[in-house]
């Protein structure tokens, strides 16, 4: 969906469905340097996600392995109940694997820690984080991220994979969604 077909909901762009496709290509630059010689699975954190794995495996010129997870750590609001449980795990074992987690959106930190926590009881042989967006302001549990698209302010933003009650995931940019929409 173009930007233009909810412009009313959106107090502004930050980044542009180009500005988006840069960032992802150079962290995959980034990644594909980083693990020259090892094999490389990616967690993708369902539903968020989807799009950044989708653009950014993309752009990684070499093989790698996709696997997915879906945890639940929001209610249908737009704040945290800090409660984190696994609606769909992994269906590859981690012993010895290197494993780079990524996501869209880093706010609490809450998802993260706790998915960091939950497989590196695994075994993996090494884990790392990636996620395009990171709240710093909103952030409470602290979480090691190796590479990060933008820090952004603590404001509610959409698209590209991040929702407001379901809606506005499939936007092609994000944006800050404007007050009147969720008060
Ligand atoms: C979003 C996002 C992260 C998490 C970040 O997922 O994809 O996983 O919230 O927030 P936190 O740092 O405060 O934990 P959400 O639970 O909304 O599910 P979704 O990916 O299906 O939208």
């Amino acid at each position: 969906m173009d930007a233009e077909h909810v412009k009313d909901d959106l107090a502004n762009i930050l980044f542009t469905e180009a500005q988006i496709q840069e960032r992802l290509a150079e962290m995959a630059s980034e990644i594909e340097a980083d693990y020259e010689g090892k094999d490389l699975l990616i967690v993708g954190v369902l539903r968020g996600a989807t799009w950044v794995i989708a653009d950014l495996t993309r752009s990684i010129n070499r093989h790698v392995e996709i696997d997915w997870m879906a945890v639940s750590s929001y209610g249908s609001g737009t704040k945290s109940s800090g409660v984190v449980r696994i609606l769909k795990d992994l269906d590859t074992d981690l012993h010895g694997r290197h494993v780079l987690i990524v996501d869209e959106i880093i706010d609490t930190g809450l998802t993260l820690s706790w998915l960091v926590a939950n497989l590196s009881s695994r075994s993996p042989e090494s884990i790392q984080v990636a996620t395009l967006l990171r709240k710093p302001e909103a952030q409470s549990m602290p979480v090691e991220v190796k590479y990060v698209g933008w820090d952004i302010p603590n404001e509610f933003v959409v698209g590209y994979g991040l929702d407001y009650r379901e809606r506005y995931r499939n936007l092609r940019d994000i944006g800050t969604l404007a007050p009147h929409v969720y008060s």
